[in-house]
């Protein structure tokens, strides 16, 4: 029967057959799959692996910090990091509508990506977090009429990008192609992935950027992230960071009344978008207690500058969405 460990055996023989003494490279996210990625290629080959990391700057707060802390610090894993910031912001000035954003944001990664590459190159392979269903309907790859081989087209760590251009188009290693997502995670697990990584709720692509409705700004950006630390440093020291598929804040770009002391204030105020699901297509609002609402709320107008209103969002999935743009 399959084990984590038999497949971590096959899939290092199996990649190290494959890849010889080339180097690859691996569009590191932080999430699940291209974490265990980077884990099971750097045992395999080692130091012939280069991840890079690209800050968008719409992570969660401490973040990024904490990927390269565990990645370099703790598992001596080298990580290209690359402060992409202020050049994603500016892509966003002016800009409200939800598809034009993502575009922006997906150009922008593939010209980061591009340029860093070259500069980090020259590359034979793509390192990619394909999984089994990602294959069944996969659009994002071509196979190469010479060789047979697959080769990327699209960064799959971002849905949202468009093409690499021809002379990027690298070799492809997918060794989680035949998995699922709980073996992703049992894999990870077994190569010493730490926990916070294999259980964290799924994130988007464009991440905090589509969870500000209306224009992306650097003010709105630190108000969410901390209204956001809030949600989840509350759900975690209740013990319910598990009972949600996901669980975030939504910055709307109105303003409303309030009172605080004997001063009135007029800020943002933030939705609080609590969900569960089995696979992200449907999802249901969670009924949860009054208790945890009242806590999160109270610490976001508390804690939180710019805020001074928290509301719940009981739409399910169809027919709202689970982001809000
Ligand atoms: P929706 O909002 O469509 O979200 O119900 C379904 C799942 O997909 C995630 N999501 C995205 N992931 N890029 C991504 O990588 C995106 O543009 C994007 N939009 C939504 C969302 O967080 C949820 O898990």
């Amino acid at each position: 029967s399959w084990t984590p460990e038999a497949f971590v055996e096959e899939a290092v023989r199996e990649v190290r057959g494959r890849v010889g003494d080339k180097r690859v490279l691996l569009a590191l996210s932080g999430g699940v799959d291209s974490s265990t990625l980077a884990f099971l290629l750097h045992k395999a080959i080692g130091d012939q692996l280069v991840c890079m990391f690209i800050d968008q700057g719409f992570m969660r707060k401490g973040e990024p910090e904490r990927l390269i802390e565990i990645f370099k610090d703790r598992f001596h894993i080298p990580v290209e990091y690359v402060n992409a910031r202020d050049r994603f912001l500016a892509q966003l000035e002016g800009v409200s509508d939800p598809e034009e954003k993502r575009r922006r944001i997906g150009g922008e990664f593939i010209q980061v990506f591009e340029e860093k590459s070259r500069e980090l190159g020259p590359f034979d392979y793509l390192a990619q977090g394909t999984l089994y269903p990602d294959v069944i309907e996969s659009a994002d790859t071509n196979i190469d009429p010479k060789t047979g081989e697959r080769v990327a087209v699209k960064i799959k760590s971002h849905h949202n990008v468009g093409g690499l251009p021809e002379d990027l188009r690298f070799k492809l290693v997918e060794p989680l192609r035949k998995l699922f997502k709980d073996e992703v995670r049992k894999v990870g697990r077994s190569l010493g992935l730490p926990e916070e990584i294999i259980q964290r709720h799924p994130f988007p692509g464009p991440g905090l950027a589509i969870r500000i409705i209306g224009e992306v700004t650097a003010e709105r950006l630190n108000i969410l992230r901390d209204a956001d630390f809030v949600v989840r440093d509350e759900i975690k020291k209740q013990k319910c960071y598990q009972d949600f598929w996901q669980a975030f804040a939504v910055l709307l770009p109105i303003r409303s009344v309030g009172v605080m002391g004997d001063k009135r204030t007029y800020a943002h105020p933030v939705v609080l978008r609590l969900i569960s699901s089995e696979d992200g297509m449907t999802a249901d609002w969670s009924r949860v207690p009054y208790d945890l609402l009242e806590s999160i709320s109270n610490r976001i107008v508390n804690e939180v500058k710019g805020v001074n209103r928290v509301v719940y969002d009981v739409t399910s999935k169809p027919p709202g969405t689970i982001e809000w743009e």
